[in-house]
This record gives structure tokens, sequence and C-alpha cells, in this order.
């Protein structure tokens, strides 16, 4: 799998990979320029991206098509993520997730209350629509996050 920016023609692909899962995927257009791809075979077969709010960001829309998971792909999609909120400044990264939080723990991602994020985290709309209530909040632990020279 090769990952690259997302380009405008890629977002049918990845509406499709991340509505196959139930993640939001309505506004991921809005988010093109921190919205990358995997690539295989000439195919768009995983996703991911950075939601910058403030100094803060949430990492989103991670997938990986199903005919390729458990291979890493999905922790490569993340670390690459991780490096690339780091070359943006951002060290202080969040996430939603219903269903992989055993995954992003793996990563260096801690539960954490939604009372303790920060106000722009809480009023985006991953927070207050887009995300079921029930969805585990993370943080990303200091100690985890890239550090780019
Ligand atoms: C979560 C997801 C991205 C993982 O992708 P993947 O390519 O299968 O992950 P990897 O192959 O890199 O797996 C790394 C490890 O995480 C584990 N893992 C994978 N998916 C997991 C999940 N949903 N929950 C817990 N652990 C998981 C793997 O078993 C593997 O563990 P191991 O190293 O001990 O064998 C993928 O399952 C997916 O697209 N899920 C649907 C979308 C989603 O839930 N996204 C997250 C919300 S933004």
């Amino acid at each position: 799998m090769t990952i690259r920016p997302a380009q405008y023609a890629d977002l049918a692909a990845v509406r499709a990979l991340l509505a196959a899962e139930g993640l939001p995927d309505g506004d991921i257009g809005v988010h093109l320029a921190t919205l990358w791809v995997g690539v295989h075979a000439g195919r768009v077969v995983a996703a991911g991206a950075l939601e910058p709010l403030g100094a803060a960001c949430l990492l989103r829309s991670v997938v990986i098509a199903p005919a390729h998971r458990d291979r890493g792909w999905g922790r490569r999609m993340t670390r690459h993520l991780l490096r690339f909120a780091a070359r943006l400044g951002m060290s202080r990264v969040y996430l939603l997730t219903t269903t992989a939080a055993d995954f992003f723990a793996g990563l260096g991602f801690v539960t954490e209350m939604r009372e303790r994020a920060p106000p722009t985290v809480q009023a985006s709309r991953q927070f207050t629509t887009l995300c079921p209530a029930g969805a585990t909040f993370m943080k990303l632990r200091d100690s985890e996050a890239p550090v780019v020279y």
C-alpha cells in the first residue's frame, strides 16, 4: 500500500469505504487538504484524516478495506497521520471511536473523559452530532507524540 495525499477524484472511493463502516462521510470533502489515502493495485483501499481544531486535532476516518485488514496497514496509516500532525505542529491529538478503542490503545491513545476535551474539540461536528454519545473519546499520550525536526 502506498500512502499519498487524497485528491478530489478519490472522494467517492473514500466515502464508500467510510459508509460501509457506518463512519461519518458527509463532511469528508471539507477535509480534503488533510485527508490521505492508501492505494494498492491502483485502487483506494484505505483512508485517514486529521481535522485541525485550533491547537488540537481529531484523528478521524481511519479505514482499511475489509479485504486488506490484518496486514499492519491500519497501524501504518495511523502512524503516518500522527507524523503528519507533528509536522503541522499539532501534538494534542484526539479521536472518537465506537469499534476500535483497543486498536488505538496499541498506538499510544488513552481513554479520556469527554468533559476534558478542549473547547474546539467539544464544539466539533464529530463530537456534537456525527459520533454517537457512547463513542469512546481518546487522547494521544504526550510521550507518544512523534517529534519532527
Ligand atoms: C481499525 C482498522 C483501521 C484496523 O486496520 P487493520 O489494517 O486491520 O489493522 P492492523 O493490521 O494494522 O492491526 C494492528 C493490530 O490491531 C488489531 N486490531 C485491528 N482492528 C482492531 C479493532 N477494531 N479493535 C481492536 N484491535 C484491532 C489487530 O488484530 C492487530 O493486532 P496484532 O498486532 O496484535 O495482531 C480496521 O479494522 C477498520 O478499517 N475498521 C473499520 C473502521 C474503523 O473502525 N475505524 C476507526 C474509527 S476512525
